[in-house]
């Protein structure tokens, strides 16, 4: 089956061999057309930032801009759990849309969780409030791998749908689609659930080799549908979230995840939309995870910016990276860390400013408001 999705001017037609949609999106629908409003989010400077070209100023996001630190987030939660709540087009539209009403922000990001496509193939996940996501049945055994299986866009009409309505309502502001990488999904199923050192995950991953690279294949092939499915409906970007990946050392990195991040990026190649790769205390990881094929890397707080760009191939934008305990601090330390990071970020090829990770659930909106004016107003070129 042939499929194609016509994107705005960029008209790229998401198109793959049949027996390659198959092994990803084996119910793909073919040709459905999305509406020709890309274009603007083509020229738009986080797009551009990300595609190193040049910007009129720097473009700034949050990750996990929408959640608790909002109180009209917290509203339209009320009496919904977070698992539903993704599953709702009308919930994810809202909340996806509320930070880009308080802040100025570059992209918005879809409202949804690194494990709605493992919930959505059979994987008895939720989130508990204040803990994250718990498996009842861990995955631990090659008989388990079989509760893996590949996903389908008929399992998330939910995501195309929030997803086709929030780029008609976005006009110029990308939206920026997401999944989980392979051993931060890896380690929620192995654990069962949160975990500090992601120890049975490890143990997995230097015992049984054809366990772990079987499982990160099965990951890999929902990842790669799922964000497959994000940009059919129109996502202008998407970004991979490794958040747990800095748990690995660099030479266990290259053999033991590298194959299947790259092989989740080189699918994605096909789209041309830019491809993000994040993870935290990533410090020593930073090359590998270029390596790995996205078009932006992030960086957390604990390497500068300026040392990130010595560490990563040329040819690559950064992401990042105020630390996000900054913005608890008075207003005029938080300046001046940001104008730091402006500047660090301007020896980089490329650089979309954005915290070292997620909001912290007490940051005060109208800190980030004003982080994101200060962020434009700094680093703006009258000439570009
Ligand atoms: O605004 C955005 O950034 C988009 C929304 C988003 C959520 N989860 C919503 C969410 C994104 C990008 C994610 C990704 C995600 N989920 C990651 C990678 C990003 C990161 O932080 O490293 C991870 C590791 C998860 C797993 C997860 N889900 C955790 C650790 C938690 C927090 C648990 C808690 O209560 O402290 C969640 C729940 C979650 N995901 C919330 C939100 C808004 C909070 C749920 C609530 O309101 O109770």
């Amino acid at each position: 089956m042939t499929v194609c999705s016509f994107v705005g001017r960029r008209a790229a037609c998401l198109v793959r061999p049949a027996t390659l949609w198959h092994e990803t999106i084996p119910d793909m629908q073919p040709c459905e057309t999305i509406p020709d409003v890309t274009v603007h989010q083509e020229k738009s400077p986080f797009i551009q930032a990300c595609r190193r070209g040049p910007v009129p100023y720097t473009p700034v996001w949050y990750m996990r801009q929408a959640g608790r630190s909002l109180p009209e987030y917290r509203k339209v939660r009320e009496g919904v759990s977070m698992l539903d709540s993704c599953t709702r087009p009308d919930l994810i539209t809202e909340i996806t849309l509320q930070p880009l009403r308080r802040y100025d922000v570059d992209a918005a990001i879809l409202y949804s969780d690194i494990v709605v496509p493992l919930r959505a193939v059979g994987i008895d996940v939720d989130i508990k409030a204040g803990i994250g996501p718990v498996v009842a049945t861990p995955i631990r055994t090659a008989a388990d791998l079989a509760r893996l299986r590949p996903l389908s866009p008929d399992d998330v009409p939910y995501v195309t749908e929030a997803v086709q309505m929030l780029v008609a309502e976005l006009d110029h502001r990308p939206l920026i689609g997401f999944a989980g990488g392979p051993f931060t999904l890896a380690s929620y199923l192995v654990e069962g659930g949160p975990s500090k050192n992601h120890d049975k995950t490890k143990a997995l991953m230097y015992g049984d080799p054809e366990f772990w690279h079987a499982l990160l294949g099965r990951l890999a092939d929902i990842t790669i549908s799922f964000l497959q499915i994000q940009v059919a409906a129109g996502a202008s970007a998407i970004q991979l979230f490794d958040s747990w990946v800095g748990a690995v050392a660099p030479d266990d990195y290259r053999h033991a995840i590298l194959p299947h991040t790259r092989r989740i990026f080189s699918a994605l190649a096909v789209t041309g939309v830019p491809r993000i790769h994040f993870g935290v205390g990533t410090g020593e990881l930073l090359g590998l995870m270029g390596e790995a094929g996205a078009d932006v890397v992030g960086v957390d707080w604990r390497i500068p910016l300026d040392e990130a760009v010595r560490r990563v191939e040329p040819g690559k934008a950064l992401q990042g990276n105020l630390d996000p305990a900054i913005l608890l601090a008075p207003w005029d330390v938080v300046e001046e860390r940001a104008k730091d990071v402006l500047g660090r970020g301007r020896t980089a090829e490329g650089h979309v400013f954005n915290l070292g990770h997620g909001v912290l659930p007490e940051t005060d909106p109208g800190v980030l408001a004003r982080l994101a004016d200060l962020v434009h107003a700094e680093s703006a070129h009258p000439d570009a």
